[in-house]
C-alpha cells in the first residue's frame, strides 16, 4: 500500500477561513505516514493558532522571516530544501500574487522564492477575487512556471455568496498529493542528466573565454524531462536562468567541472548534452590580471582542448553508459552532413543539429533566442522539427525518448528505486 513514509511536506498555511481544513490536512498526511513542516503566515494565525499546528504535525511551526529563533533553528533556504513538496493550503489570493510577482516579504513568500522543490497549491478565496482578472492571469503565471494547482471547488463561502473559490476538501489535496508521488508518468522511474549553458574558461582572474549560449534549451528540456516524471540532473554554466523547478540543478563554470559535476551525476538512463562547453581553455590560468604592454604584441595567450564531456559519456563501457546519449550540433554550414558525422564520431545515439550565425535580421538564429529549428539525426533517420519554441522542441523531445524506452524495452526502475 502506497503511502508517505519518508516523505516531508512543506505546508504553507495563508490567511483565509479555509485555514481551519488544514489542520485537517495536517492529520491526514501524518496519517499516512508523511512529515509536515507547516509555515504560518499572519494572515493564516488570524485563523488557526500556531499552537494546534504544532501539535497536530509535532513540528515547530515556523512564521517570521525575521525570527532569530526560526533562522537559527531552521533557515527558510533549508525549510525547502528539506522538503519533498511544498503544498500551499489554502493559497489565498494575496499570497499567489506574491508567488506570480517574485515577491520575498515574509517567511512564506521567500522560501516559496527560493525553492527548487515542486509546488502545489489550493487557492482559497472569494468567487469574485478568483474570477478577478489578476488572480487569474497570476494563475496562468504560476501554471506556466511548472506550478500544480488543486481546486478550488464551487460551493457556498464563508462570506455568503455562492460560487468557485472553496479550497478543496483535505481528502482530495491528499489526493493530489499522493498522485505527485506516485503517479506513473512516462519517464518515472528513469534518471536524466542534462547539460546547459556556456563554460567560462578563465584566462587571467578578470577574463575569460566564453560564448552566447543562453542555456534555454538545455533548461526547457530538463524541465520537461521532469515534468514527464525522471529524476533529473542539470550540470549548467553560468547563465542568468532560474533552476528549474524539480530539477537538481549543479552549478559549474569551467569545462572539466562540467565534466566532473557530470561523472558525479552518474548512472543516469539518459544523458542529454545541451551545453555549449568551450573547445579550448587558457594551457595556463594566469594569477595576476595581464596588463596591456605599451607598443610590444598583444600576449600571445596558449590554449589547451577541453574533455568532450558527450565524447566521454558516450564512451563508458556498459553498465555505466547511460542507455540513450543525445548531442547537439551547432553548425553554420553543411548542417546535415556535419551533424551526422558529428554523431558518429562522438558515439553519441541522437544529436539535435541546429544551423547557427546570423539569421535575416542580422542577429544570433539560436543562441539566446526562444525559438529554434531542428533536425533529430539517428542511425536510422534525419526527422525535421520545424521552427518553434526551445520548450515545445524539449516537450517533443521528452516524447521522443519516452517512446524510445517503451518501444526498445529497455528495463525501467521500479519508480523510487535507489541505483
Ligand atoms: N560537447 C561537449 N564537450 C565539449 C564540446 C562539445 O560535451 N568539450 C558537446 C556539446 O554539448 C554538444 C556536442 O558536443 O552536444 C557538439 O558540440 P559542438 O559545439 O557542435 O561541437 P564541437 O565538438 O565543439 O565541434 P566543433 O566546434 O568543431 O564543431
Amino acid at each position: 500500500m502506497q503511502d508517505l513514509t519518508g516523505k516531508t511536506i512543506l505546508l504553507v498555511i495563508s490567511g483565509g477561513i479555509a485555514a481551519y481544513k488544514s489542520l485537517e490536512l495536517i492529520r491526514l498526511i501524518r496519517k499516512a505516514g508523511g512529515r509536515v513542516r507547516c509555515i504560518l503566515t499572519k494572515g493564516g494565525a488570524q485563523f488557526i493558532t500556531p499552537l494546534s499546528v504544532a501539535a497536530l504535525s509535532e513540528e515547530p511551526v515556523y512564521e517570521d522571516l525575521f525570527s532569530l529563533k526560526d533562522e537559527t533553528e531552521m533557515g527558510h533556504i533549508r525549510l525547502s530544501r528539506e522538503a519533498d513538496l511544498i503544498l500551499v493550503a489554502p493559497a489565498s489570493a494575496n499570497m499567489i500574487a506574491k508567488m506570480a510577482h517574485g515577491m520575498a516579504d515574509s517567511l512564506a513568500a521567500a522560501t516559496l522564492l527560493a525553492t527548487n522543490k515542486p509546488v502545489m497549491i489550493a487557492p482559497a478565496m472569494n468567487q469574485m477575487m478568483w474570477a478577478n482578472p489578476a488572480t487569474q492571469a497570476n494563475i496562468e503565471t504560476l501554471a506556466t512556471r511548472g506550478i500544480t494547482l488543486i481546486g478550488p471547488t464551487s460551493g457556498d463561502m464563508a462570506c455568503g455568496e455562492t460560487g468557485l473559490g472553496r479550497m478543496a476538501e483535505p481528502e482530495e489535496i491528499l489526493g493530489a498529493v499522493m498522485g505527485f508521488f506516485y503517479q506513473s508518468k512516462p519517464l518515472s522511474g528513469l534518471s536524466a542528466l542534462v547539460t546547459s549553458g556556456p563554460t567560462y574558461e578563465p584566462l587571467d582572474p578578470v577574463r575569460f573565454i566564453g560564448n552566447r549560449s543562453s542555456g534555454k534549451q538545455g533548461h526547457a528540456i530538463a524541465a520537461s524531462l521532469a515534468a514527464q516524471g525522471a529524476d533529473v540532473t542539470l550540470v549548467t554554466g553560468p547563465v542568468s536562468l532560474p533552476d528549474p523547478q524539480g530539477v537538481k540543478t549543479v552549478h559549474v563554470e569551467t569545462a572539466v567541472e562540467m565534466l566532473d559535476a557530470c561523472r558525479q551525476a552518474l548512472p543516469a538512463d539518459i544523458a542529454i548534452c545541451a551545453a555549449a562547453v568551450s573547445d579550448w581553455s587558457a594551457a595556463a590560468v594566469l594569477s595576476q590580471k595581464i596588463k596591456k604592454r605599451g607598443d610590444r604584441q598583444p600576449p600571445d595567450i596558449k590554449l589547451k582542448e577541453n574533455p568532450d564531456i558527450l565524447a566521454a559519456l558516450a564512451g563508458l563501457a556498459t553498465p555505466k553508459r547511460p542507455k540513450l546519449v543525445i548531442g547537439f550540433a551547432a553548425e553554420t554550414e553543411n548542417l546535415i552532413e556535419a551533424a551526422a558525422e558529428k554523431r558518429r564520431n562522438k558515439g553519441c545515439d541522437w544529436i539535435i543539429a541546429n544551423q547557427v550565425g546570423p539569421a535575416d535580421d542580422g542577429m544570433e538564429k539560436v543562441f539566446g533566442r526562444d525559438e529554434n529549428h531542428v533536425y533529430l539525426i539517428t542511425d536510422q533517420t534525419t526527422e525535421e522539427w520545424q521552427k518553434t519554441s526551445k520548450q515545445a522542441i524539449a516537450d517533443k523531445l521528452a516524447d521522443y525518448i519516452a517512446r524510445w524506452f517503451t518501444e526498445t524495452r529497455q528495463t525501467q526502475p521500479a519508480p523510487m528505486a535507489a541505483e
